[in-house]
């Protein structure tokens, strides 16, 4: 059932006199000047209809309307929705121990998730213990040091595919190549295994799922707004989810099975991935691996890296395309730093400007977690003169950040040059840029995200003389729209065309 049918017929069956009375003292507690300002709510249903189909742009449009902080009631929820940098930073950092945990999607109970993921338990000692352990095993400088082998390799192996693409003259699907290879370096991260196979369609399959997952997360879901109906999840997006969490759950079991049988042969050499340290550390404490705690940590991690990675490979791909002078320019920087065809390394990026340039204007204008993950108000918060309440919903957007025209020139142009002599980087302490997010629960994979992407996209650009949009489209044509879900993906797959250099063909 969609979302607006069920709306109705929640409408008109329970909420008219259940929550009327509800309303009726909620709407006393915080006098309405003490709230920041927003549209009026409809009765019941609140201002739901405000969302649209894409709600980081309709919420854009109400911040113009009502400001940099404006509240509204999504069903049951108050929501505040920040859309200025000035007061993101007060969220994310001066009062983070107040919006440092999460408002927990209805979804996200599927197969118990919610018990064991990182990006929505709340911030305790369990929290800490998995960003420690991702910190350690993932993330840390020298971890990433050690095995950039890996990412050079699948990079490679991406490129050689692309080459044979264009033997067999057909044009690429970036974003599917890209997932591919985020897919496969995690994998051989964790398990020392290429999840994508060549020769099947696990990549693709694999993609679907992870796209269903994010998808669901982020759909408006009745469940949430009105937490009565959490025990029948009408919209079915629970049910849906927790069909995905299982298939990819079931696929890190058999994993983890496998290596703790292959584990007991004497001749087993251990490996230095994720799992066998995972199960050495645990060894070492004379514990036995908490094989749900593992599972749901390995499906939050697969599942952040892939979708987001890809999908800012691709936007940053699309506005290439779509200007190709911005494109001769970093082509430029390549063949000057590195040379012509040659392989990009990442100690290489430090000294590309413009390629870096490049990833920070796809960010500020293709942030692909647009609202970041939602943050809940502990207790009553003053904010700006206004009062964020106890158990608020707090949305940053970081959509409309990117595009704010008091911070940035031209907001909605394409030009990396802004950054060349700029000091604003992603990493958390700017907040005109904040697609990882910021404070305590920014996010981990940061270090990762930002090699594979410098990575990916100069190799990309320098292994091939140019690249081309595929036959009838052209840069002005290109379509450029959106799809909304936790993630904002590319509604269009950008399919282009790689022109081999000569001495390659
Ligand atoms: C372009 C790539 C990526 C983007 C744009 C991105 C963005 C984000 C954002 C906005 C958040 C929420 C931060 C907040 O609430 O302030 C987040 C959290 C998280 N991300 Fe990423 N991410 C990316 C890649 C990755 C990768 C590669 C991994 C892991 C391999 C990862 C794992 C996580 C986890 C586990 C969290 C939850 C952290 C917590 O709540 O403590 N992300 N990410």
């Amino acid at each position: 059932m969609d979302f607006l049918s069920c709306m109705v017929l929640f409408l008109v069956v329970i909420w008219i006199s259940v929550h009327a009375i509800y309303y009726s003292f909620a709407g006393r507690r915080y006098s309405p000047t003490r709230l920041p300002p927003g549209p009026n709510p409809l009765p019941f249903i609140g201002n739901l209809l405000e969302l649209g189909s894409k709600p980081h742009i309709s919420l854009t449009n109400l911040s113009q309307r009502h400001g940099p902080i404006l509240s509204l009631r999504l069903g049951h929820v108050t929501t505040v929705v920040v859309s200025s940098s000035i007061v993101a930073k007060e969220v994310l950092r001066t009062r983070d121990q107040f919006f440092c945990n999460r408002t927990i999607p209805d979804a996200i109970q599927a197969c118990d998730h919610a018990k064991y993921s990182m990006p929505w338990i709340p911030v305790s000692a369990a929290w800490r213990n998995l960003r420690k352990i991702c910190n350690s095993h993932l993330f840390a400088t020298k971890v990433l040091d050690a095995n950039q082998a890996n990412r050079h390799l699948k990079v490679q192996e991406l490129i050689s595919e692309v080459n044979e693409s264009v033997l067999k003259g057909e044009a690429v699907d970036i974003g599917s190549a890209a997932f591919k290879t985020t897919l496969n370096l995690m994998s051989r991260t964790v398990f020392s295994v290429d999840l994508a196979d060549p020769n099947s369609e696990t990549a693709r399959e694999y993609k679907e799922l992870v796209w269903g997952i994010m998808e669901e997360i982020g759909k408006p879901n009745l469940a949430d707004y009105f937490p009565v109906l959490k025990k029948i999840d009408p919209m079915g997006i629970r049910r849906r989810l927790a069909n995905h969490f299982q298939k990819m759950i079931g696929l890190f079991d058999r994993m983890i099975t496998q290596r703790l049988e292959s584990r007991k042969s004497r001749d087993y050499v251990t490996t230095k991935d994720m799992l066998d340290t995972l199960i050495n550390f645990c060894e070492e404490k004379s514990e036995d691996l908490n094989m749900a705690e593992t599972e749901h940590l390995f499906l939050d991690l697969f599942s952040a890296a892939t979708d987001t990675t890809s999908g800012t490979l691709e936007w940053a791909m699309a506005e290439l395309l779509r200007n190709p002078e911005k494109l001769s320019q970093v082509q430029a920087e390549l063949k000057q730093i590195i040379g012509k065809g040659k392989p990009v390394e990442e100690s290489h990026i430090a000294r590309l400007p413009y390629l870096q340039a490049i990833i920070k204007e796809t960010f500020r204008l293709h942030p692909v977690v647009p609202f970041l993950l939602p943050r809940k108000a502990e207790v009553d918060v003053e904010i700006c003169g206004y009062i964020v309440p106890k158990g608020a919903q707090v949305l940053i957007n970081a959509w409309a950040i990117g595009r704010d025209p008091n911070i940035w020139d031209d907001p909605n142009s394409f030009m990396p040059e802004r950054f060349l002599d700029s000091e604003i980087d992603v990493l958390g302490g700017n907040f005109e840029l904040i697609p990882f997010g910021g404070g305590r629960r920014i996010c981990p994979g940061l270090p990762l995200a930002m090699r594979m992407l410098n990575l990916m996209l100069g190799s990309l650009i320098n292994s091939f003389d140019d690249w081309k949009l595929e036959d009838g489209v052209v840069p002005e044509t290109l379509n450029m729209e959106e799809k909304f879900g936790i993630t904002l993906a590319k509604a269009q797959p950008l399919i282009a065309v790689p022109v081999l250099h000569k001495n390659l063909a």
